[in-house]
């Protein structure tokens, strides 16, 4: 798989941001939803995963930290932020290393 072939998925980006996946820094587009990001980081799994992407199914929620609080949310309706932290994933959000 390609991500050319796949890039008009994403909304229309110029610059990469930065987010920590459970302690681990990636850089992902801007203007995305965190699934979207998700699908930018490791195409073949979350595009063959099991996600409804319209958020029915629940399967994309990840809990993000916000201070000292963690708030669960459903990554296929949040949009990424710069330096959003993200401290635990759904056991379907599979990610490959890069
Ligand atoms: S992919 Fe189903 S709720 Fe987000």
């Amino acid at each position: 798989m390609n991500i050319e072939d796949y890039k008009d998925v994403f909304e229309p980006f110029e610059r990469l941001i930065e987010i920590e996946i459970c302690g681990e820094k990636r850089l992902v587009p801007e203007n995305n939803s965190l699934l979207r990001c998700f699908q930018f980081l490791s195409l073949e799994t979350i595009s063959y995963g099991n996600f409804c992407w319209n958020g029915d199914c629940l399967n994309c929620r990840v809990w993000v930290k916000n201070g000292e609080r963690e708030k669960a949310v459903v990554s296929c309706r949040t949009k990424a932020r710069d330096q959003m932290k993200i401290v635990r994933i759904s056991e379907e959000i599979i990610l490959t290393k890069n």
